[in-house]
């Protein structure tokens, strides 16, 4: 008989009613994309970008790392930082500002995040990374998580202290992204090595690299882990929870025709212009064309014509003229 692979889960002190987790996505994951994830839901949450302690701590933060809309679900704010002190005042403000979760990176390859001591670079302090968890976890009983990268072929054999550190500093869970820092998205996700940190953890892991439908998602689930967190799988495809959840129960999903698509896409840009501006929300939403233009399956060609929209109402005639039913 199938067992699902899709079902509630506790987390912390808190039960979610789906194990699958939107992931932070740098310029991508702010409020207008996670609205649109909602509208479909079938997940636990969704995550922040990532946001230094530093610039939630800054007098004015820009309002896209703060802002939770109100249609959302459970809110993750993924913070980086490398000062027990500063990422103990910036969960304060996360909760503030309606976060449901708090992650600490230990993940980010850029050279300006790692030259600061933050994400993967603290993968090789397990002292430093105990001493943050520790900090994290006096400062909130809300759940705690802290997303790392595996070891790779690096040799350095970090894991066991990493995990022992994240365990022993009081997290609630632990998101492994089946890839080694130094690994380009083309490397294929480690999923022996995600496994093996699910054997050395003694509190639930959540795995994450590739899922794009169900196939992949059983692939990932096989390693042991607790859950899957999403990134890219769902840009431009703001329904492919609600898509994996049929798929498990054995029922029919019928995806949003082109038209609906270019609905979502319109929506999503609509409202990052409303927390942003105009300008920057289409310079940002062009960068969503492809996924879209995929989704639709529409000829890639079309994403061209995209960077030279000047505004919503360009945009919205764009979208009316190349998202139709073929
Ligand atoms: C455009 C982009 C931005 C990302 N930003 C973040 C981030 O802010 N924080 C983080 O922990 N990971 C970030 N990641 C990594 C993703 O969260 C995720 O771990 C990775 O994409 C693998 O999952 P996927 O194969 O499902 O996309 C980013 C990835 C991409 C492609």
């Amino acid at each position: 008989m199938h067992k699902p692979l899709i079902r509630p889960i506790q987390l912390g002190q808190k039960l979610f009613e789906s194990n699958l987790i939107q992931a932070p996505l740098a310029g991508v994951s702010c409020a207008p994309f996670r609205e649109m994830i909602w509208q479909f839901g079938g997940l636990a949450y969704c995550a922040t970008e990532m946001v230094s302690a530093k610039t939630l701590l800054l007098r004015r933060p820009p309002k896209r790392y703060l802002y939770k809309g109100q249609n959302e679900g459970p809110l993750c704010f993924q913070l980086s930082g490398d000062n027990p002190d500063e990422l103990r005042r910036a969960v304060d403000i996360a909760l503030a500002n309606g976060a449901d979760v708090i992650d600490l990176n230990c993940g980010c390859p850029m050279p300006k995040v790692r030259h600061k001591n933050c994400g993967s670079k603290l993968l090789s302090n397990s002292h430093k990374l105990y001493q943050l968890v520790s900090a994290l976890r006096k400062a909130t009983d809300k759940p705690l998580s802290i997303k790392i990268r595996v070891d790779g072929d690096s040799g350095d054999q970090c894991n066991t202290d990493v995990v022992k550190a994240i365990n022993d500093g009081g997290a609630d869970f632990l998101i492994v992204h089946g890839r080694h820092w130094t690994d380009d998205y083309e490397t294929s996700v480690r999923y022996d090595e995600i496994a093996k940190i699910v054997e050395a953890s003694n509190i639930p892991v959540i795995g994450n690299g590739d899922v794009k439908d169900y196939p992949s998602l059983q692939k990932l689930m096989a390693t042991g882990c607790v859950g899957a967190m999403i990134g890219r799988g769902s840009v431009g495809r703001p329904w492919l929870f609600a898509e994996l959840q049929a798929a498990d129960q054995g029922r029919v999903f019928t995806s949003p025709t082109a038209v609906q698509v270019g609905e979502i896409f319109l929506a999503h840009i609509s409202k990052l212009i409303a927390l942003e501006n105009e300008s920057r929300a289409l310079l940002q939403g062009r960068q969503f064309s492809k996924y879209y233009a995929r989704a639709a399956k529409l000829n890639a060609d079309v994403c061209h014509k995209f960077y030279q929209v000047k505004s919503l109402d360009e945009l919205r005639a764009l979208i009316s003229d190349n998202f139709r039913m073929s």
